[in-house]
């Protein structure tokens, strides 16, 4: 599973790095990033709450 964040769309709610800090975490911009665009195993379930909760739907997950 990968991941990415839209930056231009993202509005730093944090909600994805405090519901995935594993996967996603805030920059010095006040935007979030995926950590790395691989998704750690075990987060797949984590990293998912994130993206369907992102008020701007700005994570997209890529299934492999
Ligand atoms: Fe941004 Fe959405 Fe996370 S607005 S901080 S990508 S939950």
């Amino acid at each position: 599973m990968k991941t990415r964040i839209d930056e231009d769309t993202c509005i730093g709610c944090g909600l994805c790095t405090s519901t995935a800090p594993e996967v996603y975490e805030m920059g010095d911009s006040g935007k979030a990033h995926a950590i790395q665009e691989v998704v750690p195993e075990g987060s797949e379930s984590t990293a998912q709450e994130a993206a369907d909760g992102c008020p701007v739907s700005a994570i997209t997950i890529d299934e492999p």
